[in-house]
């Protein structure tokens, strides 16, 4: 009789979702551990703000910023609120900020996804992982360089070797804003040979047209105004310092004055690592910048802020490039194989596991051959087996999975012991 196929509708994740499954799954905590270690040794703390925020918080990072006006995952909810997923964390830290007023300087790390309604390719995910750092009222310039000298450490840290670091001062808003009218003068006097995309985007951000990777706008972009010439005495010291601080901790950077990034809340120092074994869309491994003014504009106190995130789905994807940060291999020490019922593997397993051995065992009382087909293939240093002898006289067969040596029947109340010797 031939089997009547389902009518109820599989689901799959939506466009630019996805699971993360094991082993891929241990390799994302790692990555965070790792990242924790780095920036725990530099005193930060870790803050979890929440999914959801209020949609105003996402609005004052730019109501010129393509992540507000296009990309956000906004609705309103069941008390009339407009809330928002969050499309990064430095808004809900500043955010948080202002909420708890904490004490200066405030360092903190992050980790979570975040959401962009943005069109799905490699690399571009519309739910994605940042790792990322914050600190709040400081205006060291030595402490830009910090910032930026950690997150090329933690790339060093996880192997990977092909990264190349880009710094850009957008100086003080008032050079800022001379700079971007300098740049719609100029970019308006060359309309023509400028991209159609680029037009638009210089009706809406005179400096995102910077950012343009389309070939027709090189040559424009290449003998546009530079930021350099805008900048006020305290933007170029400052920036200077960044650059002196970079090179004293040996920290390779190259200047890019386009360099704009895709966020309207920066001022003074931007920076972003790319990756150089990605395709140039998606190259920004991570970056950040300096944000001064934005507590100020979710109704807080006068207050610096510099920071940035890394992209863990970008970073993964340039470690597999580079061969590097592979998956952990967390290899099981122990799977008992239990023909009596199961009972006995229960006890068993849980005897082991509460001495902090990592234990599986097979279900459903299947023969012999079939549960130590399944031990084979669990990876274990050593098969537990239990069978109707063995039940009767007390003992259990322990035999080594992942060696040639022999197998051997010991009491059942020695196992522990045993095993602990022999995996130490
Ligand atoms: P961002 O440049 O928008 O900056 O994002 C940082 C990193 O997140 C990017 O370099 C990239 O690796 C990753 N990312 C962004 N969008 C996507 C996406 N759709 N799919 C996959 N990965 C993505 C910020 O978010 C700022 N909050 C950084 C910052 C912190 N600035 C100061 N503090």
């Amino acid at each position: 009789m031939p089997v009547a196929l389902s009518t109820v509708p599989e689901f799959h994740t939506s466009p630019g979702m996805r699971d993360i499954l094991p082993p891929e799954s241990a390799r994302w905590r790692w990555f965070v551990d790792v990242f924790g270690e780095v920036v725990g040794a530099a005193n930060f703390g870790l803050i979890i703000p929440p999914l959801l925020e209020d949609m105003g918080v996402f609005r004052r990072m730019g109501e010129a910023t393509d992540v507000v006006t296009k990309e956000m995952y906004d609705f309103v909810d069941k008390g009339e609120r407009h809330v928002a997923l969050r499309p990064e964390q430095t808004a809900s830290i500043c955010r948080a900020f202002v909420q708890h007023r904490p004490l200066l300087p405030w360092k903190v790390w992050y980790t979570g996804p975040n959401f962009r309604y943005e069109k799905p390719q490699r690399g571009r995910y519309r739910q994605f992982d940042q790792v990322g750092i914050e600190v709040l009222g400081a205006d060291d310039p030595y402490l830009d360089v910090e910032v930026i000298a950690l997150g090329w450490e933690f790339y060093r840290r996880l192997g990977l070797r092909k990264v190349r670091l880009l710094v850009n001062s957008l100086g003080e808003p008032a050079d800022r804003a001379r700079y971007v009218a300098a740049l719609l003068e100029y970019f308006t006097a060359n309309l023509d040979a400028l991209s159609t995309d680029s037009r638009v985007t210089l009706a809406k951000n005179p400096l995102r047209v910077l950012d343009s990777k389309r070939p027709e706008d090189a040559a424009l972009i290449a003998t546009a105004p530079r930021i350099a010439q805008f900048y006020s005495a305290e933007a170029a010291a400052h920036f200077e310092a960044v650059q002196a601080g970079l090179n004293a901790l040996e920290v390779p950077f190259v200047l890019d004055p386009t360099l704009v990034r895709g966020l309207d809340y920066y001022r003074r120092t931007t920076f972003e690592y790319q990756g150089l074994t990605l395709d140039s869309a998606q190259n920004a491994l991570g970056g950040g910048g300096r944000y001064d003014g934005l507590v100020e504009s979710l109704g807080g106190p006068p207050t610096h802020g510099v920071g940035f995130a890394l992209g863990l789905d970008r970073t993964l994807l340039a470690c597999d490039d580079e061969g590097v940060f592979a998956s952990p291999a967390d290899p099981l020490d122990v799977f008992v194989v239990d023909t009596t019922g199961g009972m006995e593997a229960l006890r068993i397993t849980t005897l082991l596991r509460e001495a902090g051995l990592s234990v599986d065992r097979a279900y459903e009382n299947r023969s012999m051959k079939s549960q130590m087909k399944v031990a084979d293939r669990s990876g274990a240093a050593y098969a537990v087996i239990v069978g109707t002898d063995e039940l009767a006289d007390g003992t259990v067969v322990l035999r080594p999975l992942r060696t040639e040596s022999g197998q051997q029947a010991i009491p059942r109340i020695e196992l522990l012991d045993h095993l602990k010797k022999a995996l130490s």
